[in-house]
């Protein structure tokens, strides 16, 4: 990978890309919707990643005056870093944002938050103007759940309450999510943790029914959103 990829000599993608060239190609077709002036929207993950890094490009290149919110602290990084200039997430209405997905299915239904920063990602969605998807082939799935688990960010005194009702629900597998870089769960960017739960099938309005359980912040299945694909 080239050493321009890097955010900064402490943040970057510690090893290799998945399918680079074609996530380069979806990301140069994202940079071409780029007009001056405006505020645009970052999710997160490598595809996310790219289009910044391609934004930055342009920017410097054409002299362009443009914005960013982003819904990681690792986007957020590469922005700082890319010379962008930084807006508070929520606040502000984006003209479009882009962000990548782990599955999508026929339907146009997500699961999101291999990263963990699927809350942050919701409030992306739910207040750009319009949105981008940037996946690769390997996205696309007959069946949402069949390599991810469902992502739920849930505040810590609600888990053992949501797992159990997960578990009621159907999910064939519920477990906490286990950090990478120190020992025990991941913490979220809001200070939560995260239950990855599998199910044999992911039924339609399953989101709204987690939503009510106490305790859970967010999940990552993205059901009736708008977007275009990249
Ligand atoms: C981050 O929490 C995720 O929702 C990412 O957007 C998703 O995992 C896609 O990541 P890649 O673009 O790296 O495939």
């Amino acid at each position: 990978m080239s050493e321009e990829l890097f955010a900064s000599p402490l943040l970057h993608w510690p090893a290799s890309i998945s399918h680079i060239e074609e996530k380069q190609s979806v990301a140069d077709r994202a940079v071409a919707e780029v007009q001056d002036g405006q505020l645009i929207g970052i999710g997160s993950g490598s595809n996310a990643y790219l289009v910044l890094w391609a934004i930055g490009r342009r920017v410097r290149a054409e002299g362009l005056s443009v914005a960013v919110v982003c819904s990681s602290y690792e986007t957020e990084v590469a922005a700082v870093r890319l010379g962008l200039t930084l807006r508070e997430l929520g606040s502000v209405t984006p003209a479009w944002g882009v962000d990548g997905a782990d599955e999508v299915d026929p339907d146009g239904r997500l699961i999101k938050g291999r990263g963990g920063a699927l809350f942050r990602e919701k409030i992306l969605w739910h207040t750009a103007e319009r949105m981008f998807l940037a996946v690769d082939a390997s996205k696309h799935v007959q069946q949402l759940g069949q390599g991810f688990p469902v992502p739920i960010e849930v505040q810590r005194n609600g888990v053992t309450l949501v797992a159990r009702e997960l578990a009621a629900l159907g999910a064939t597998e519920v477990g906490l999510r286990v950090a990478g870089g120190k020992d025990g769960p991941v913490i979220t960017e809001s200070g939560n943790l995260i239950l990855d739960a599998r199910f044999d099938e992911i039924a339609h309005g399953l989101h709204a029914t987690l939503k009510l359980l106490p305790g859970v912040i967010e999940t990552g299945l993205f059901e009736g959103y708008r977007f275009d694909l990249l």
